[in-house]
């Protein structure tokens, strides 16, 4: 176990699966005491493990759809540590129809709201509970997760998808020169294919067809990704903040 994280309080959501699930391992790995957030009842099951694992973690059930909730939670969470150090905004969605992406013309209205929601009101209203406690304590690392589909044109994301990616990639900038003389950074990974349950749907082809298209020929392993948050949320980026970084095994090079 190193203790690059030193116990530092970490807020992960959408952990329960996927790049969230990876997130939470490698910084409760590095020593943080990771709360595990999802709308999904098996995140408790990924806390416990964590704590079998060595690490320090506790799950929180939270429905980031629903801003109450949001609320409620970040309460918990100020009240029971006093402080956010680090967090990580990963939980998000990209409904399809009929496992089929939507159009610009088929996204029914209710879809288009439920994604904002989720992938860009959630992190706001996160980031917005933990500022001023970051500001306080003079420390804050903020991740957001966005998406190649937030950097280019990706023809499988949806409109909503795609909007939500690159809403927060503007979000990430204006929060970061906010709170860049507090000794807060705040970033965006934009990952372009990755193997987890939200892109493992769609026929083998389909799915070797993109696999293919990538130039290093695979796609990202969860890991990959937990470990640049674990960079970013270290000490030793201080000096980063407001950037991109992209993950795609060369399919995007902006
Ligand atoms: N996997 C990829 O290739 C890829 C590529 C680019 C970007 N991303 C982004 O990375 C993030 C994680 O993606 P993933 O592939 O691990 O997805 P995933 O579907 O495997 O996991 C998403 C997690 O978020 C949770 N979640 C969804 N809605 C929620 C809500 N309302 N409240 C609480 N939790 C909720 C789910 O329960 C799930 O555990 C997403 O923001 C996604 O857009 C993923």
């Amino acid at each position: 176990m190193q203790e690059q994280l030193e116990r530092r309080i970490a807020v992960v959501t959408g952990a329960a699966s996927g790049l969230g699930l990876a997130i939470a391992e490698r910084l409760a790995k590095d020593g943080a005491h990771v709360i595990a957030v999802d709308r999904d009842p098996s995140i408790e099951n990924v806390a416990e493990r964590l704590r079998q694992s060595g690490g320090s973690a506790e799950a929180a059930i939270v429905d980031l759809s629903v801003e109450d909730e949001i609320f409620a939670f970040a309460q918990t969470v100020t009240k029971r540590h006093g402080r956010w150090d680090i967090l990580v905004n990963n939980a998000g969605i990209s409904p399809k129809i009929d496992g089929k992406r939507v159009t610009t013309e088929t996204m029914p209205m209710a879809q288009w709201h439920d994604v904002i929601a989720v992938n860009l009101t959630a992190p706001l209203i996160l980031c917005r509970q933990a500022l001023p406690i970051m500001r306080a304590r003079g420390f804050g690392r903020i991740i957001n997760i966005s998406s190649r589909a937030g950097r280019t044109l990706v023809g499988t994301a949806g409109t909503h998808y795609s909007a939500t990616k690159a809403g927060l990639i503007g979000m990430s900038r204006a929060i970061a020169g906010e709170g860049a003389k507090d000794g807060i950074t705040v970033n965006c990974i934009a990952p372009g294919r990755f193997s987890t349950p939200m892109t493992e749907q769609g026929s083998p082809e389909m799915l070797a067809a993109l696999k293919a298209a990538i130039p290093v020929g695979r796609a990202g392993r969860p890991d990959e990704l937990g470990a640049m948050v674990s960079y970013l949320a270290s000490d030793a980026a201080g000096f980063v903040t407001g950037a991109v970084f992209d993950i795609n095994g060369g399919s995007f090079m902006g």
